[in-house]
């Protein structure tokens, strides 16, 4: 067979399979856009920036920025929190920018500064919440500056609030890596809470009060039983790893929403409503308030989860290179639980995942465990930034909202309180679907080299191994395809 008929069989043969989530960005090192080569090299030289130091860990679209944090668990790290410009000239590698700025970023600057951001977080009042833990490495932590939550008016770049967690919210083991938001009626009312994995506490702050406060709790331990981890050929064990996950359901009929969560050593799910999270007397005295929501089911480590309006939870699975979703209206349990994406070399470590206000999925994936356990090869892509319609995702899956969902969702959406926060309605409808086939026939025979490189290593079906999920035979193939028609279906889609 020619390579172009093989070429062409492979397209037809991709054609009907599911295309899932699209390899947006990639990177094999990380890089910064200084003002010019001359400062580029003198940052290298003094030892400010040493690419390969940096992990990106964390990410979050807000209109045409896509966040992207980088901790500070080595040196050379200029800047913690980031961002790439999506209106931009595209780029398949994009350098990233400071934010607010290289000065907001500096490290030991506990005024004005950030030390070390993980997970963060926009809101409908295009505020960006981001806690600076305040450290600096990683085996060899120094506390620089204390926990510091600072949330950014998006319009104008300016911090607009400086928070110092109390004494009291921390204890001496204390490590916080994620972020939740509990957004209410107005702009005033919008609760944070931020899981302390290794401190095994829950800290609840009130934008209104200006105040914070801790919650203890067992489901916040980890599983004994579970410790164990296997990722990307490395066998370690995280054992002491507690609360990690967490993210708020949509608002429910007595008002408020549930905050689920998941240790990180753990394959069970926990939840307690932000009725007693928003209540500072409650601190005591709730024990019986957190509930055991299920199990996931067998390799199901979790460290980030997102739910959207219409109640469908997404979450990464550490263990098994993959996205996994669970429709909340279903009992949770592994029939229920589906994998909405998989990919043994391109979603090793997906570290982070979150949905936009379009209902647009976005995933970091970063190899943590080998930057961390061993060493990462910088010859290979090791970083990479996925996207899809969430819809897209969900296709075929047990996960699939219900048509009721979808209409409740709307209707929250919609309701008059709520309509200056959240997004039209129309944002609830399936998203223009990018699909590669666009590519215009010239390209074929053309023989266009990079089109070949591209397409047929993408070709290979997926090794999947169902037994934990029996439910799911639907991600056969993963026909992931980098970028070049993005760019345009992300125009048409933004001016929808
Ligand atoms: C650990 O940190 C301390 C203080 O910053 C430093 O003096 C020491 O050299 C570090 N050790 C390693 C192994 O990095
Ligand atoms: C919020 O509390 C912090 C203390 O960490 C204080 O410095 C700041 O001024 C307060 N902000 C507002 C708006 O009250």
């Amino acid at each position: 067979m020619s390579l172009n008929l093989f070429i062409l069989c492979t397209l037809v043969s991709l054609a009907s399979a599911t295309v899932r989530l699209q390899e947006l960005y990639a990177w094999n090192v990380l890089d910064w856009d200084y003002p010019d080569q001359y400062s580029r090299q003198q940052a290298i030289q003094s030892g400010a920036l040493i690419p390969e130091n940096a992990l990106p860990v964390g990410i979050e679209r807000w209109r045409n920025k896509l966040f992207v944090s980088v901790p500070r668990w080595k040196a050379g790290i200029p800047a913690t929190l980031n961002y790439i410009s999506l209106d931009a000239a595209y780029e398949p590698s994009p350098k990233l920018t400071p934010y607010p700025s290289w000065a907001g970023n500096e490290l030991g600057n506990c005024d004005s500064g950030l030390n070390t951001v993980y997970r963060i977080k926009a809101d409908k009042c295009d505020r960006l919440w981001v806690l600076d833990v305040g450290t600096y490495g990683y085996d060899n932590v120094t506390n620089v500056c204390p926990y510091t939550l600072n949330v950014y008016d998006l319009n104008t770049d300016q911090r607009i609030r400086k928070y110092v967690f109390r004494p009291e919210d921390i204890v001496s083991t204390t490590f916080i890596a994620n972020i939740a938001l509990d957004e209410g009626p107005t702009c005033e009312d919008t609760f944070a809470y931020f899981p302390d994995e290794l401190g095994y506490g829950l800290i609840s702050y009130s934008w209104k009060q200006n105040k914070s406060w801790r919650f203890s709790h067992s489901y916040f331990f980890p599983d004994p039983l579970v410790g164990d981890f296997n990722i990307a050929g490395l066998n370690f064990q995280w054992g002491a790893e507690g609360i990690f996950g967490i993210s708020a359901s949509s608002i429910g009929p007595d008002g408020f929403r549930t905050l689920y969560f998941s240790p990180l050593s753990s394959h069970t799910e926990f939840a307690v409503s932000t009725r007693i999270l928003r209540d500072e007397s409650k601190v005591s005295g709730s024990y019986r308030d957190f509930k055991v929501v299920g199990v996931r089911g067998q390799d199901s480590h979790t460290t980030s989860k997102v739910v959207d309006e219409s109640g469908v939870q997404l979450f990464n699975l550490i263990d098994q290179n993959a996205i996994g979703c669970w429709n909340t209206e279903l009992p949770l349990k592994p029939q229920n639980v589906a994998i909405a994406d998989k990919d043994d070399v391109g979603l090793v470590f997906p570290s982070d995942v979150k949905i936009d206000d379009q209902r647009r999925v976005w995933v970091m994936s970063d190899r943590m465990p080998v930057f961390l356990e061993a060493e990462l090869d910088y010859s290979d892509i090791n970083f990479r930034i996925f996207t899809a319609p969430l819809d897209m995702l969900l296709q075929g899956t047990v996960c699939q909202p219900s048509p009721a969902q979808k209409y409740k969702s709307a209707k929250v959406l919609q309701s008059p309180g709520l309509s200056a926060y959240y997004e039209p309605v129309k944002n609830l409808q399936p998203q223009p679907v990018p699909f590669m086939y666009n590519a215009p026939a010239p390209m074929l025979s053309q023989g266009n080299p990079s089109f070949n490189m591209q397409i047929v290593p993408n070709f290979v079906p997926k090794v999947t191994s169902y037994i934990n999920f029996p439910k799911q035979p639907t991600v056969q193939f993963n026909t992931r395809q980098p970028n070049k028609w993005w760019r345009k279906n992300y125009d048409v889609y933004e001016n929808a």
